[in-house]
């Protein structure tokens, strides 16, 4: 049977098929051809099969977002499938799921090559989009620190001395630089690789959500979590589909590139006015 009889499909990508990436993609790929790319052939074929009971149009790759040849071999594929309208990279491990390096690889490293793939595979009027972090907003850098992270190629990211082990000495930390690093490197893309197709990308920077991520955070030791979901003010979890209304418009504003959209519901305001600390203290 013969669902779809259109030809020259616009392309809708996604590295890590997860579920904020499922929820985004939905709201964008409908009559488009979507390609699914994870490291694990479990979550993309579930992912994959979810899609195609709602009608989407779906092509699945094995693709470990560590591995800078198979994430150009990925954008090679996306390219070879017709126009790449739009990206959306949420290929990521949280404080809870590695180590620091793990963390320094994958969500910096990894996400640094997939902009770098990305960019020149991207059509005219096409748009990127990163799921960062509230956790971008909770560092203080300083200004050079905040160059060598948005400027350094990303062959040379690995041996900045920032990022050494024994700066970068847990994995809470090592995600605050990975998240805001996010930020920075999509803003220097938007001007440079991704500005020479005539594409878009942005940063989103997502508060605590509920997906298995989140989950696993929610077992690490210590309060972090609950104080943070007191503490904002809409006071509780966000869903995937409500990050996904923020994306969908940070993928579809035709003038928005280089920068990043809070959707925390409150809990960086309360952090950096001392709010938080005030909650905290009054239990
Ligand atoms: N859930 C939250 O509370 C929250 C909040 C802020 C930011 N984030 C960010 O969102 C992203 C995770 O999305 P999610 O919450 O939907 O979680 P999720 O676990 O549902 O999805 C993550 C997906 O990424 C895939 N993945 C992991 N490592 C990979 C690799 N090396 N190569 C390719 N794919 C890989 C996983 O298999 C999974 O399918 C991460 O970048 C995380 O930092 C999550």
């Amino acid at each position: 049977m013969i669902l779809d009889f259109n030809e020259n499909k616009p392309v809708a990508v996604v590295l890590g098929a997860g579920a904020m990436a499922m929820a985004i993609v939905r709201r964008v790929a409908a009559g488009a051809k979507v390609l699914l790319g994870d490291v694990s052939e479990k979550n993309l074929e579930r992912a994959a099969e979810a899609m195609r009971f709602n009608g989407y149009d779906v092509e699945t790759m094995v693709v470990n977002a560590l591995d800078k040849e198979q994430v150009y071999a990925f954008a090679a594929k996306a390219a070879e499938l017709g126009d790449v309208m739009w990206f959306i990279d949420t290929a990521g491990a949280s404080p809870s799921q590695a180590t620091p390096q793990f963390i320094i690889d994958l969500d910096l490293i990894g996400t640094s090559y997939a902009l770098d793939a990305f960019g020149p595979v991207m059509a005219k009027g096409g748009a990127g989009l990163v799921v960062s972090s509230q956790a971008g907003w909770m560092g203080h850098f300083t200004e050079e620190e905040e160059n060598t992270l948005a400027l350094t190629p990303t062959d040379e990211l690995r041996d900045l001395p920032m990022l050494q082990p024994d700066v970068v000495t847990g994995s809470g930390k090592a995600y605050i630089v990975a998240k805001r690093a996010n930020h920075l490197r999509v803003r220097t893309a938007a001007a440079t690789t991704w500005a020479a197709s005539h594409a878009r990308v942005n940063t989103i920077s997502p508060g605590i959500v509920m997906t298995p991520v989140a989950y696993d955070e929610f077992n690490a030791p210590g309060n972090t979590y609950q104080h943070m979901i007191e503490a904002g003010a809409c006071q509780r979890v966000a869903t995937p589909d409500e990050i996904a209304t923020a994306a969908e418009f940070m993928l579809s504003a035709p003038f928005v590139t280089g920068t990043d959209l809070l959707i925390d519901g409150g809990t960086i305001a309360a952090m950096r006015s001392g709010a938080y600390e005030g909650r905290r203290d009054r239990r």
